[in-house]
């Protein structure tokens, strides 16, 4: 897993668009009163998408300000989550998995497949400076792996082969189908089911 630094290029000033705005009162109003700084995780995360994936130090404070609450609580938990860019990324982000299931399963081959159509070398930006790829720990999908994350989508079942071809279709702005490059649904058995088969709905 590479190591995440903040960037040391940062913009002056970071405040919520409208739409964020809106989406951090909803989160917090499902906190009792005086616990708002519970919000934190879903704040980073309301920051980073509307930053183009990533939360420079500006917006840390800002959450800090917004949630009353000391800058450095803020900052411990965004360098301290994965899921936190702390400097700029592409817009499109492509997360490889290479935790030991989808290690022996063959992400290399992923991670192969993105140095050959985006960078070399991983959170570099691809020669449109649209996306950047990056390795990353589990993300929760093992069964149907090997997989990856491309923003908020998950493709998997994956071989070097269609990973190239989803990395081309990237590449040329068009949106590539998510799930299983296997043809299974959700991450049901393949050759269909060989235990509880008496069992209507299992
Ligand atoms: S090991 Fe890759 S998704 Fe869990």
């Amino acid at each position: 897993m590479s190591v995440k630094r903040p960037s040391k290029e940062q913009p002056n000033n970071f405040e919520f668009s409208s739409a964020s705005l809106k989406a951090a009162k909803i989160i917090i109003a499902k906190y009792p009163k005086g616990k708002q700084q519970s919000a934190v995780m879903a704040l980073l995360y309301i920051v980073q998408k509307q930053n183009s994936n990533w939360i420079p130090l500006v917006a840390m404070k800002y959450v800090a300000k917004f949630l009353e609450m000391p800058y450095i609580k803020v900052y411990e938990v965004a360098t301290f989550y994965t899921m936190y860019n702390l400097a700029p990324v592409g817009k499109h982000f492509i997360q490889i998995c290479t935790t030991t299931p989808c290690m022996i399963r063959g992400a290399y081959k992923l991670v192969e497949a993105c140095k050959e159509k985006i960078s070399k070398k991983e959170n570099e930006l691809s020669e449109d400076k649209n996306c950047s790829w990056v390795e990353v720990e589990c993300l929760g999908a093992c069964v149907n792996a090997p997989m990856m994350q491309i923003n908020d989508d998950y493709y998997e079942d994956l071989n070097k082969e269609n990973t190239l071809k989803i990395l081309d279709k990237i590449l040329r702005g068009e949106t590539p189908k998510p799930g299983s490059y296997r043809g299974r649904v959700n991450n049901e058995p393949e050759n269909n089911r060989k235990t509880l088969m008496d069992l209507k709905n299992a």
